[in-house]
């Protein structure tokens, strides 16, 4: 039984609306062991300020602040008021509250079993000052965080303005302790699982999406609702969020006992948005490369993989397959009937197909003259409103904030994709800004290359680069969500028929059927490895539909041979990655690769393409894919449900029953940078060197005295928990362990 729920929040001053299909059932706290919010919220004005606390879901409180003038009804949230999940009673919404003070007194409000509470220092006993606690079992409170005060310092919530009007720029500081542990905060490329010590712009890059949103191991998990550009701090003693530019600062904190991250996952996306299921054949295996030329390739591709028996779920047609930027269409004199390639790949094969398209739009586009009467691009603050450059042409990157640029998106790939059979829709440079690479002026010189200006602060529809920046890449996920939606008349978060693949996201970004992959990384062992802990942190961010280029994207310039498919060393390197990519959300190949006879945007990247002693071994692994299916399908149905993560860092299973894990995870060991579950009963620790023929792999201790061994997946021996083992790892096998009886696992019985 499914029941739908609509969920509403303030987008650009108009109330948008998104209907949910929530389950009829979920495994829920009852509402009678829980301690209902005690009220709607206080509003406390402090001067020229006032900050605004309500309960929030579950355990949760959502604040919002704002010096001098109120919010102006045009602050675009990313979070469900009220929440997906809460207490019956009490639901906070919009501005409510019931009590009213000027923060010369404490007061508490408490729900479930989170308490906020105002204090004061020596020379006010009340005070203005949020404090988060933890009630505990035996009624003792923890304290989680309060706002960071040091004696006769700046104020822990700080405004300034660098102008006039009603904008300005905020930085919230947060009390933390040395030992406290940070996990999430979006991707970046940094090999870290705990984040602490980190200090991370809040600006998008290629491979670069930092996202506020992070759980601590004290704990709480914590939502920085914002839209604005700015920058995350995780001191020693001081958690410090900026927001460049803003109208009214909002954040929300949710709290679990320590250890418990599931119910952490299950508050954090109660609030930024629950996960669709995607559609089965995306489980499968997803075929890629730079870059697929034309229509006869593209079918010849198709007939290959029959011939071979090869499964295979989707091909993706990749950039350059228009005639100019923004057309948003296939170049017809490349690809001449599409509907008919679409149909006889499906005949051949079963598969999908999925287009590149890009936010560029050039001035030589047949859709430039129109976007550009109507409002439709994003121009720049200054000069002549061009974003980027590619190619030689200079380009202006559509508006994803503006709803009438976002229709104007969907129905030309409707028409020129999707009603020829091309539905799935890859959101390349999603980046926002520019075309997302850092200090680059894209496609001029190649002698300048790195001069530093970063992106252009371009005018939205809903504000400036500074504002609202962090917005772009979520909304132009919206764009493909609400059109394939309503092309196929269905409601966001029931089942996906189609799916698309973004390089950037933002604030409950899963809620999209949408796949988030870690951007152009070079092809080389280190960068395979920091994409395992980018995976993880991606996990804690709440985006579980992660995946990467198996094989990496490009050429590492320093490394002969780097992405070269004729070369021993790459093929090596080709293999381990592509095995390991079985055991992501998505398993999926991509990139640029170096071959013989060939130029570099054209060679060859299928499972045979790699030498022939290979190829069993590749295709061994797409096979196993298929195999894992029932696995898979629970684990983004468990996903879908609660929030519960697909791939878990060790901590997540582990913290509680095995006291090395939290030490290694503090001190970012490669232990639980570089090895994790896939699911609850997979643990993957890819090889990430090369000439390896075994491997050093720590199992975690499961649980004291029931203790349940783990089983190496080759060999079936097995072992017991708390020790590291080496193991035979040829280059035909991960390594890869299981807990439980593999039938269960190849069957999906895996959760009670
Ligand atoms: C707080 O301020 C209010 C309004 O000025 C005043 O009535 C009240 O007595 C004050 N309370 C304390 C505890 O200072
Ligand atoms: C709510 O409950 C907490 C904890 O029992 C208490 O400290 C607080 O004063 C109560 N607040 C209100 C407004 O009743
Ligand atoms: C209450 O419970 C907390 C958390 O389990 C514990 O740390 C604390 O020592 C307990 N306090 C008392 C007085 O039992
Ligand atoms: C299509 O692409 C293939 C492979 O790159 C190339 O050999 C062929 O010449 C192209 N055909 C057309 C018609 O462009
Ligand atoms: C650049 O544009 C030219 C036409 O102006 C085209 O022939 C060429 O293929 C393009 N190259 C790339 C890498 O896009
Ligand atoms: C989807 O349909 C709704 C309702 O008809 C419409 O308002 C919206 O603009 C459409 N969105 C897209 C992207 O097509
Ligand atoms: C461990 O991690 C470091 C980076 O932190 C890396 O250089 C090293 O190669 C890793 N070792 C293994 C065995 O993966
Ligand atoms: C791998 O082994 C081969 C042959 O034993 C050797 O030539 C090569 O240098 C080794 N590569 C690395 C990266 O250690
Ligand atoms: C391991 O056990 C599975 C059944 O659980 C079996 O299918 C497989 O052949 C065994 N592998 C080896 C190497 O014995």
């Amino acid at each position: 039984m499914r029941s739908v729920v609509n969920s509403c929040w303030l987008l650009l001053g108009s109330t948008l609306c998104i209907s949910h299909v929530a389950l009829a059932n979920p495994v829920q706290q009852r509402d009678s062991d829980y301690f209902m919010p005690n009220s709607t919220g206080f509003r406390m004005q402090h001067g020229f300020e006032t900050v605004l606390v309500q309960p929030f879901g579950y355990d949760g409180f959502r604040v919002r602040a704002w010096p001098f003038r109120p919010p102006t009804g045009n602050e675009v949230s990313f979070i469900y008021d009220p929440p997906i999940e809460g207490p019956e009673d009490g639901k906070a919404h919009g501005t409510s509250f019931d009590t009213a003070f000027n923060g010369n007194r404490s007061i508490a409000i408490r729900n479930g079993n989170t308490l906020v509470r105002t204090s004061g220092n020596s020379g006010n006993p009340g005070g203005y000052r949020l404090a988060f606690y933890r009630v505990e079992q035996n009624g003792t409170e923890t304290l989680l965080t309060n706002e960071y005060a040091p004696l006769k310092s700046i104020n822990p919530r700080y405004y300034s303005w660098s102008g006039s009007g009603s904008e300005f720029s905020a930085e919230f500081s947060f009390s933390t302790t040395p030992d406290e542990q940070v996990y999430g905060t979006g991707t970046q490329q940094d090999h870290l699982v705990n984040k602490k010590g980190s200090t991370i712009d809040l600006i998008n890059y290629n491979t670069f999406i930092p996202t506020p949103v992070f759980m601590s191991s004290k704990g709480y998990g914590f939502v920085w609702n914002m839209a604005s550009e700015g920058r995350m701090e995780f001191g020693p003693l001081r958690n410090r969020f900026t927001a460049r530019v803003a109208t009214v600062v909002d954040y929300a904190i949710t709290s679990a006992h320590p250890g418990d991250y599931d119910t952490l996952q299950r508050r954090l996306s109660a609030m930024t948005g629950r996960a669709p299921t995607p559609p089965d054949w995306s489980l499968g295996y997803i075929q890629s490369k730079l870059r697929y030329e034309n229509q006869t390739e593209f079918i010849l591709l198709a007939q290959n993989f029959k011939e071979r028996k090869i499964p295979v779920s989707m091909f993706v047609i990749d950039y350059q397959s228009w005639a100019h930027q923004g057309d948003w269409a296939l170049d017809p004199r490349l690809w001449p009937d599409v509907e008919s390639m679409s149909k006889k790949v499906k005949e051949l094969t079963g598969a999908e197909i999925m287009a590149s398209l890009w936010p560029s739009v050039s001035d030589n586009s047949v859709n430039y003259l129109e976007m550009q009467a109507n409002g439709y691009l994003s121009a720049t603050r200054d000069g002549p409103g061009i974003t980027d450059s590619w190619n030689g042409s200079y380009i202006r990157n559509y508006d994803s904030t503006n709803p009438e640029a976002r229709d104007f998106l969907w129905k030309t790939l409707k028409r020129n994709y999707y009603d020829k059979g091309i539905k799935n829709f890859w959101i390349d440079q999603a980046d926002g800004g520019s075309l997302g690479e850092a200090y680059e002026n894209n496609g001029q010189s190649t002698y300048i290359q790195s001069i530093p200006y970063a992106l252009p602060n371009s005018n939205y529809f809903a504000g400036t680069q500074f504002g609202v920046g962090k917005l772009y890449p979520w909304a132009h996920q919206q764009a493909i969500e609400e059109g394939t939606r309503n092309a196929t008349s269905t409601e966001m978060g029931s089942p996906c028929d189609h799916i698309s693949l973004s390089r950037s996201g933002y604030i409950g970004s899963q809620r999209f059927c949408s796949m988030i992959w870690s951007g152009d990384v070079s092809a080389v062992w280190e960068t395979l490895g920091l994409q395992i802990a980018s995976g993880l942190s991606a996990a804690a961010t709440g985006w579980g539909w992660w995946t990467m280029d198996a094989g990496g994207f490009q050429p590492d310039p320093t490394v002969p041979w780097s992405t070269d498919i004729d070369r021993p060393e790459y093929r090596e390197l080709y293999i381990r990655w592509f095995q390991w990519s079985t055991f992501v959300p998505f398993m999926r190949t991509h990139g640029q690769r170096v071959c013989a006879h060939q130029n570099a945007y054209t060679c060859p990247n299928e499972p045979w393409s790699y030498g022939e002693e290979n190829t069993p071994t590749i295709v061994s692994y797409i096979k196993l894919r298929y195999q894992l299916a029932p696995y898979l399908r629970a684990v983004f149905n468990q996903f879908h449900k609660t929030g519960r993560m697909i791939m878990r860092p060790l901590y997540m299973d582990f913290e509680k029953s095995d006291p090395n894990i939290g030490r290694m995870t503090q001190q970012n060991t490669n232990v639980t940078t570089q090895q994790y579950m896939f699911g609850p009963n997979l643990l993957v620790s890819p090889v990430t060197l090369p000439n390896v023929t075994e491997w050093s792999v720590y199992l975690p201790r499961t649980q004291g005295d029931t203790e349940t061994p783990w089983t190496y997946w080759w060999t079936n021996q097995t072992y017991a928990g708390g020790q590291t083992v080496t193991v035979p790892a040829p280059v035909e096998h991960i390594p890869l362990f299981h807990l439980g009886a593999r039938n269960d696992i190849l069957k999906g019985n895996i959760f009670k």
